[in-house]
């Protein structure tokens, strides 16, 4: 048993040995630029191609339609910006989020109210999820975007996705889900699912810190954040970070064959987990219930008429 055991896989998780190795030959010999044409070029052009494959491969998704961004922040900031970016008057109009988002939704949120968008923050039930009803109820006609992360990263529960993209695509709206926290955890396939666009961070699913990316079907157009040599199909521009891609290709094909077997095994040792901390700290319970629809990756905790925080430190 080792002295000390990394449990905060949803702040971030360790790279996977065989991702570190992926890495190495962009990092070394495959140092080409992928925008050139010579042989070192395309050397690193394939290695891009390849990712991109492994990425959309994890959500069914083809790989035209994978983005590559600098985080799951990035892709996040891209998909809401990006629809409303360079609207105004008329086109400005309505989007819906839920009141437990991660601040790069939030935050980037609060920036188009400031902007003239206006912004409607659905609620969650103890549970910590969404009424679908409630999104249909919050539904306008100038509704452009739906966005509602598939995972909290705090809570660990999963919202609806299937069911509050359809209600959103029925009205007309964008949906976009921010899958940080569930990607290569919880199965996601585009094919099935109604959503427009879908937020990755390769660091989450044990590949490296820096690169994310970011599902846009087929046919939805954003605009660009950043302007320049036209990389990632105009929208994301500037010389790939291959190495970064080419590991969290490599995350991706890993999480994608492992992911039923990995569910299995961490739901045993969240309950393994949750018994073992009630056995030195009295009064410890899961919240929400562990019988909520929630990931496999993430437990929570709670402690009656005290705050777990000075627990998480007494710990280390
Ligand atoms: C739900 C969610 N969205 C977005 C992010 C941001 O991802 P990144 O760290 O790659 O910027 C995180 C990171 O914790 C997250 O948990």
């Amino acid at each position: 048993m080792p002295d000390r055991i990394y449990f905060d896989h949803s702040a971030t998780t360790p790279i996977d040995p065989r991702v570190a190795f992926a890495m190495t030959l962009p990092n070394g010999e495959c140092y080409g630029n992928p925008s050139s044409l010579h042989s070192e070029g395309r050397q690193a052009r394939d290695l891009i191609n390849r990712a991109r494959a492994q990425v959309a491969g994890l959500i069914g998704a083809t790989p035209a339609e994978i983005v590559f961004t600098a985080s799951g922040t990035e892709a996040d900031n891209l998909a809401l910006l990006g629809v409303f970016r360079f609207a105004n008057g008329d086109r400005l109009g309505h989007m819906i989020t839920s009141s437990i988002e991660h601040p790069a939704i939030t935050e980037t949120c609060r920036f188009l109210e400031q902007n003239g968008v206006q912004a409607t923050y659905l609620p969650v039930d103890e549970h910590g999820v969404v009424d679908p009803d409630d999104l249909a109820k919050a539904l306008r006609p100038d509704t452009r975007l739906v966005s509602i992360m598939a995972a909290n990263n705090v809570v660990g529960t999963l919202q609806p996705i299937a069911e509050l993209a359809r209600i959103a695509k029925e009205h007309g709206a964008l949906f976009h889900t921010d899958a940080v926290q569930s990607a290569g955890k919880v199965p996601l396939d585009v094919g099935q699912v109604p959503v427009d666009m879908v937020s990755m961070s390769a660091h989450k699913l044990h590949g490296p810190k820096g690169i994310g990316a970011l599902y846009i079907r087929s046919g939805v157009h954003l605009q660009p954040l950043v302007f320049g040599g036209g990389q990632e199909h105009g929208l994301r521009s500037a010389t790939e970070n291959v190495a970064g891609i080419v590991g969290f290709g490599a995350a991706a094909q890993l999480a994608a064959s492992d992911m039923t077997d990995e569910a299995v095994r961490l739901v045993q040792l969240r309950y393994r987990l949750l018994a073992g901390l009630q056995e030195v700290l009295p009064g410890l319970s899961d919240w929400p219930s562990f019988q909520a629809a929630s990931g496999p990756s993430l437990s929570r905790v709670c402690r009656s008429g005290g705050r777990i925080d000075p627990v998480v430190v007494e710990f280390g």
